[in-house]
């Protein structure tokens, strides 16, 4: 069988995962896939620079914008990051080519979401997004499709690896927050602007995504409170810990009288409760449909590997032809709860 022909765009931290990946496990993912997933081009900036994973005879471009025109690329693969740009410009102009389109990239899926499945829609043409939330643990296949039946009361959870490792190793090891934090940029967990994981923007990106595809509504990055965890001292980590409380920053979105309310925040977590257990770089998601009940999925939330084995599992299903309308069964019938205003958080 012919193989999925597939264009990596970002070499990074994800982007090599994902080569490794792709080289490691082939035979298996192969037939799982139905048919070999080969990458045939790749773009990143720095084209001298060791990725650790063999490149040679992949056509190297030196502008992503051009993978989505390559005649010799099924599906295109966006790791560069950021809402605007090159990311931006790469995904729809795949999906104006007709490319199908897989992305990690939850800044640009919270900021043009709309827009984007819009495009998509239009088209005909699928983009999945396993990756951009909580890495290597599969939110976005819990909420679209595992709850599909349910009217979902709230989802939460740990939505930061870079955040909740700092808090761990703040706690566990008495390092202090620019220290911790180095080490996550180190370990390839953080944005390429750390701002964005410290100051609870990545959180909120992920937890607008979450929202949208729970309560079946569009995309409302706008909506959401946001504080990040640049003021949390070693010593309010040690008195939460003395009154027998750990410091978690959550994302929590929950249909209330009167709205739905999404707010990220960091938050006093009773230490024998599960979710002050999830600890370093783990996530969680925590959700609760009328049906089901409560469910909770815990996993690497970051980090090359967690994050490649989201991004092979939406290749694998495209390569089988598996595909979900973007904000999932809702689509075309979306909720039309108003947000809580941001004064009543
Ligand atoms: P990195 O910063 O490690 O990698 C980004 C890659 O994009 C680099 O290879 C860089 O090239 C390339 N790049 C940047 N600008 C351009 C440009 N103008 N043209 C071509 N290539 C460009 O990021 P990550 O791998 O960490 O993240 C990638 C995406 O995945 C982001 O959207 C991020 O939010 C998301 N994500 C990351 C996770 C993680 O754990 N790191 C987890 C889940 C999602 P060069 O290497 O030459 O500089
Ligand atoms: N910077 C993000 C985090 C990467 O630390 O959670 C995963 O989305």
């Amino acid at each position: 069988t012919r193989p999925l022909a597939v264009a990596v765009a970002g070499l990074g931290t994800v982007g090599a995962g994902v080569l490794a990946l792709l080289r490691e496990n082939a035979p298996l993912i192969a037939a799982r896939a139905g048919r070999p997933i080969a990458v045939t081009a790749v773009s990143a900036r720095d084209r001298a620079k060791d990725r650790g994973v063999p490149l040679a005879g992949l056509r190297w471009y030196e502008d992503p914008v051009a993978l989505a025109a390559d005649p010799g690329v099924d599906v295109v693969v966006e790791l560069i990051g950021g809402s605007e740009g090159p990311a931006r410009a790469l995904v729809e102009a795949a999906l104006r080519a007709g490319k199908p389109v897989v992305t990690a990239n939850k800044a640009l899926l919270a900021v043009h979401g709309a827009a984007i499945a819009g495009l998509a829609e239009a088209r005909g043409v699928p983009i999945a997004f396993e990756a951009a939330v909580a890495g290597g643990i599969p939110a976005i296949k819990l909420l679209r499709e595992g709850l599909a039946a349910n009217r979902i009361r709230h989802v939460a959870g740990i939505l930061n690896g870079t955040c909740n490792y700092i808090l761990t190793t703040m706690r566990e090891h008495r390092r202090e927050f620019a220290e911790a934090l180095a080490e996550a940029q180190r370990l390839g967990y953080a944005e390429a602007d750390p701002s964005f994981d410290i100051d609870g923007v990545d959180a909120a990106h992920k937890l607008a995504i979450l929202a949208a595809l729970a309560f079946g509504r569009p995309v409302d990055l706008a909506a959401v409170h946001v504080e990040g965890i640049r003021e949390i001292s070693a010593l309010d980590i040690a008195l939460a810990e003395e009154l027998g409380y750990r410091i978690k920053l959550l994302g929590i979105a929950r249909r209330e009288e009167g709205g739905i309310s999404t707010r990220v925040h960091p938050c006093m977590v009773p230490a024998a409760a599960p979710i002050a257990r999830v600890d370093g770089v783990f996530n969680a998601v925590v959700a609760e449909g009328d049906f089901v009940g409560r469910i909770v999925i815990e996993g690497r939330g970051a980090g090359a590997r967690p994050t490649a084995s989201a991004v092979v599992a939406d290749l694998i299903d495209l390569a089988r032809g598996r595909h979900t309308p973007v904000w999932g069964a809702a689509n075309g019938a979306l909720d039309t709860t108003p947000a809580v205003p941001m004064e009543r958080h």
